[in-house]
C-alpha cells in the first residue's frame, strides 16, 4: 500500500472527527504488519484536556483488536493543513513500532515521509535494569 493510498484512508477517517471545540478535524490510518488498515479520528471533550488525537485513537483501536505490529501511519488534517503528529502520539506509536513510517502533510499539501525514529529521537523506554534510586529492595 502506498503512502498516498494510506493517506486516502486517513482522509475518510477524518470525516468522523468529533472536534466541535477546536474545529480541527484529524484522521489517521495505521497499516498493520498483517496488511490491515485501522483508522482513527480525534475525539474532543467539553473538558478540553481530555481530547484524544486521531493517531492515539487508531493505535488504541488496533491494539484492542489484537494488532501490535505496525508498518506505517498516515495523518491528515485536510490538504490545506500541516499535520505532523504531536509529541504524545509519537511516544505512543514508538511503544509498538519504533521503526514506523510516518506520512503527514506539510502546509502546502505535500505528503512528507519520515521514520518515527527521526521524529522522536531518544524516546523514553522502560528499562527494567535501570537502577532505581532509593529503592534497594
Ligand atoms: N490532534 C490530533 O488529532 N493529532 C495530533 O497529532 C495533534 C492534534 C487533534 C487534537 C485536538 O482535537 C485538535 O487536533 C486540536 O489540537
Amino acid at each position: 500500500m502506498t503512502a498516498r493510498e494510506l493517506m486516502a484512508e486517513a482522509e475518510k477517517a477524518r470525516k468522523a472527527s468529533y472536534s466541535p471545540y477546536s474545529k480541527f478535524a484529524v484522521g489517521a490510518a495505521l497499516l498493520t504488519g498483517s496488511g490491515r488498515v485501522v483508522t482513527g479520528c480525534n475525539v474532543e471533550n467539553a473538558s478540553f484536556g481530555l481530547a484524544c488525537c486521531a493517531e492515539r485513537t487508531a493505535v488504541f483501536k488496533a491494539v484492542s483488536e489484537g494488532e501490535r505490529e505496525f508498518v506505517a501511519v498516515a495523518v491528515t488534517a485536510g490538504p490545506g493543513h500541516g499535520s505532523a503528529p504531536c509529541g504524545a502520539c509519537r511516544q505512543v506509536l514508538h511503544e509498538f513500532a519504533p521503526n514506523l513510517w510516518v506520512y503527514f502533510r506539510d502546509g502546502r499539501g505535500r505528503i512528507l515521509r519520515r521514520r518515527l525514529t527521526a521524529l522522536l529521537a531518544d524516546a523514553f523506554i522502560w528499562d527494567e535494569k535501570k537502577p532505581k534510586k532509593g529503592n534497594r529492595k
